[in-house]
């Protein structure tokens, strides 16, 4: 494989506003990467860089993956676009079955979108119009969990609880509520897959109903595992009380999959590894290992069948994007597909996972470590706040990582996010961990 050649770096970084980042303190000190392959980033001059959170949770086959970029490229040349709307391709229509034949259930429709945050929106839309369409239109509240990620749109960050993500956006949108966040540092610490703890979190659900009413509340959305607030894996029991109390009350559950789809945690969607089935899941990142932008949501027969009765001719559900089942991300998706089903990497990822969690546990005695988690191929590693600048302690070390351990790892707020392409080897782990031991010395001062 021909490697792409090293382009300089632009002059000028003034222009570009990065999302999700300080932008002069990166602006002061750039951390540029200008090609990539497998488990591994390569800066503009050339230095390797272990990839520790593949992308961001998005590249679960690895980087530049041979199968992929064929895929892609074949694609361009045959058929760059067709519309969205009225109008389709094969590969749509292909990779649709695929999805929902990975989906438990009877979860066995498809609606595409090109990102998590754009699925979230498109998952929530349907859940109103569905109760709307069956007559049941007071049914418009929604409830998220605090501590949840969502995404960024506004729809998203509504039912998200991420404090930072929601303050500075005014009113959001209205008849929301929350459920508490299922982590509890005194009850969980240091443990390794599902807490023992707080499945009860759950029946605040019940205290919300009983507060609103059922009849007034659409559904309920909430990540398997609470990734991007720091990697918090759901406690034993608490996902099967949530749907039940949805039944009862005749809520649509929603499991937003986006990152805890495609392997992440061992199986093609969280929901198969809880035995729960939800009523939707929203999905991207993994869906094209993160080579073409693709979201979507895959929902029940029966709520896609609710949709299908009016007249034939008219549009059912007034909603979707230009570039909803792009042609380049269906021709990556299918290949990601192939190449998860061809190498194993669910199975890879479940068979890592005890491995993968005593690693990261043999941080434990670190100075400064308050707590680490781990659950599939993924660990949080709370660190202690420096006492006059939260997030600063974690920030330095994703930094120490990049430019003195040639590593990538991901911080939120004081807490360091670790989770590997699936492609990686129990080496790499091994090594990961003991890179990840140097920065938490070097920053516990
Ligand atoms: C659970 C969850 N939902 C939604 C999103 C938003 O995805 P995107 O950044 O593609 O809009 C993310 C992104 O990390 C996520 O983790």
């Amino acid at each position: 494989m021909p490697s792409a050649p090293t382009r300089a770096v632009p002059n000028d970084l003034e222009a570009y506003w990065i999302p999700f980042t300080p932008n002069r303190a990166f602006k002061a000190a750039p951390r540029l990467i200008a090609r990539a392959k497998d488990m591994h980033y390569y800066t503009p001059e050339g230095r390797a860089v272990l990839d520790g959170t593949a992308g961001l949770w998005c590249t679960n086959a690895g980087h530049n993956r041979d199968p992929i970029v064929a895929a892609i490229s074949a694609q361009a040349a045959e058929l760059d676009y067709a519309p969205a709307f009225q109008f389709s391709h094969p590969q749509a229509f292909e990779l649709a079955s695929r999805v929902a034949a990975l989906a438990p259930g009877d979860l066995d429709h498809v609606f595409f979108c090109n990102s998590g945050s754009e699925a979230v929106d498109t998952a929530l839309k349907i859940a109103l119009a569905y109760h709307n369409i069956r007559g049941e239109g007071a049914r418009t509240r929604l409830i998220g969990r605090e501590r949840g990620y969502h995404g960024v749109g506004f729809g998203g960050i509504s039912v998200g609880g991420i404090v930072t993500n929601r303050k500075f956006f005014g009113t959001l949108i209205g008849g929301v509520d929350h459920l508490p966040a299922t982590y509890n540092r005194e009850q969980q610490a240091f443990t390794q897959g599902e807490p023992d703890w707080g499945a009860h979190l759950a029946d605040e659900l019940e205290r919300i109903v009983a507060l609103h009413d059922a009849s007034t509340i659409a559904a309920v959305i909430v990540e398997p595992m609470a990734g991007s607030t720091g990697v918090l894996p759901p406690p034993k029991g608490y996902l099967q009380r949530l749907r039940a109390i949805c039944d009862k009350h005749r809520l649509l559950l929603i499991f937003d999959e986006v990152i805890t789809g495609f392997g992440r945690l061992g199986h093609a969607f969280a929901a198969e590894r809880y035995g729960v089935v939800p009523d939707l899941i929203t999905f991207a990142k993994g869906i094209t290992s993160g080579t073409v932008p693709m979201g979507g949501v895959i929902l029940r027969k029966s709520i896609y069948d609710s949709f299908m009765r009016g007249p034939e001719h008219v549009i059912e559900l007034f909603h979707g994007y230009t570039y909803s089942a792009h042609p380049l991300a269906c021709a990556a998706a299918l290949a990601t597909l192939d190449l998860y089903r061809e190498e194993s990497l669910f199975e890879r990822a479940r068979k890592l996972e005890p491995l993968w969690g005593q690693a990261a546990m043999g941080l434990k005695d670190l100075p400064g470590v308050l707590d680490i988690r781990t659950l599939g191929l993924t660990a949080g590693i709370d660190l202690a706040a420096r006492p006059d600048a939260a997030g600063r302690r974690a920030y330095d070390a994703m930094v120490q990582a990049f430019h003195e351990e040639n590593l990538v790892i991901r911080v939120t707020g004081d807490t360091l996010a670790l989770t590997p392409p699936l492609i990686v080897s129990e080496d790499e782990i091994a090594d990961m961990f003991e890179r990840v031991a140097r920065v938490i010395k070097a920053v516990a001062q």
